[in-house]
């Protein structure tokens, strides 16, 4: 086969970071502080609006820290999180000694269940044990409906984080993904809609909380002429190099949205007519990013699991994923406490994540169509 593999999801440059780059060597504004870190942050809070603050940091996960830590999480706490997630959305928790409470999907969005989450919390306060902190996950590019889930999480005084490391370009109710919680996070991670190479983001409403983050992030040094230290400290900055990248790369943001959901829409009409397969729906609250190509199979219908499926398609050389492995049916996680779980599973175990690249050309859509539905004949005729 003489093709290039097809990855899942890769680095889709502009150009116009090159300049960002450039810039920083000239002025040699390489490290921790610069033009490029303040720009990158004030165009950021921009384009979300609603009045956010930002701060840039070396990655998605190392923003959650600081944010539940932040948010006044501390050890024995609990933390309430989607159980359908990767699991940077859960090393936080752990990192600050807290225990995570895995919540059920609905099954639209795979996102929180916001009927679940009001019945959880009011079951937590009447039993004592609700969470200091609810992390909704906004996944695949998809919001979820959280307006119900911020006004259960304001009644019962729980501080609410938009996990939105893959929801950047998404909308709910016409307002940029994180910009609804006090707190949110992004990821710059390689294979994210935009990338800085590896790189997260804090987004808060409160400019002192992100004040206090910022101090943290530097190893959390006193502004002092020596070296003194009053609080734990983290190495979290984002160099003023990959921050050039992230500017570069968030003034074709809306292209990469655009190109995204034409990816989607092409799978959907390919193969949305083959029996018991579906791309994900998009919600009636928002518009989806469709960072990542969901589809659905239908197991009354289609005799092929997801994970056949993604083999198969390796075999061609192209790179499919089954749906996150729900958190609470995953070994690191076998004590943890969970509300429901089963919707999560059937996402789990009826879906996978198709090439989805922004610069992903029509001839490979077209090659991973095929492998996909080869793979469903070949799968039937097997059985
Ligand atoms: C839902 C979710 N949360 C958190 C993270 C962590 O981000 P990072 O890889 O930048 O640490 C990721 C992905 O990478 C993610 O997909």
């Amino acid at each position: 086969m003489s093709r290039p593999r097809i990855y899942l999801s890769v680095p889709h440059m502009s150009g116009l970071e090159q300049s960002y780059v450039a810039d920083a060597f000239a002025s040699n504004w390489l490290t921790s502080l610069g033009p490029n870190l303040d720009g990158f942050e004030r165009e950021m809070e921009a384009r979300l609006g609603g009045g956010v603050h930002t701060l840039a940091v070396s990655s998605g996960t190392a923003a959650l820290h600081l944010v539940l830590r932040a948010a006044g999480v501390t050890a024995g706490d609990r933390v309430a999180v989607s159980t359908l997630t990767f699991a940077g959305s859960v090393w936080p928790i752990m990192y600050l000694g807290a225990a995570p409470v895995f919540l059920d999907s609905e099954d639209q969005s795979g996102n929180l269940d916001p009927e679940l989450v009001e019945e959880y919390l009011r079951d937590a306060a009447r039993r004592g044990t609700l969470p200091r902190v609810l992390v909704a996950v906004h996944l695949y590019g998809q919001h979820g409906d959280i307006d119900r889930i911020a006004r259960a999480c304001a009644q019962h005084g729980v501080t609410l984080v938009e996990d939105a490391a893959e929801s950047l370009g998404a909308t709910y109710r016409g307002r940029q993904t994180a910009t609804t919680a006090p707190y949110a996070i992004l990821s710059f991670n390689g294979n994210k809609i935009i990338t800085t190479t590896g790189g997260g983001m804090v987004v808060a409403r409160d400019p002192e909380a992100i004040a206090r983050m910022k101090k943290w992030a530097n190893q959390s040094r006193e502004p002092a002429v020596e070296y003194l230290h009053r609080e734990m400290g983290y190495n979290y900055r984002m160099s003023n190099v990959l921050a050039g990248i992230g500017r570069g790369q968030l003034r074709v943001l809306d292209e990469r949205v655009q190109a995204r959901r034409a990816v989607a829409a092409r799978y959907a009409e390919g193969l949305g007519s083959l029996p018991g397969v579906s791309l994900q729906p998009e919600a009636e609250w928002g518009s989806h990013s469709r960072w990542l190509s969901v589809v659905y199979l239908d197991p009354a219908e289609v005799e092929v699991p997801p994970s056949e499926v993604v083999m198969a398609m390796e075999a061609e050389n192209i790179e499919a994923r089954p749906v996150w492995r729900p958190m609470h049916i995953q070994p690191m996680f076998a004590e943890a406490e969970r509300v429901g779980g089963s919707v999560a599973e059937r996402l789990y175990t009826t879906g996978l994540c198709l090439p989805s690249s922004s610069s992903l050309s029509v001839e490979d859509q077209e090659c991973v169509m095929e492998a996909f539905r080869a793979a469903m004949t070949a799968g039937a005729r097997s059985r």
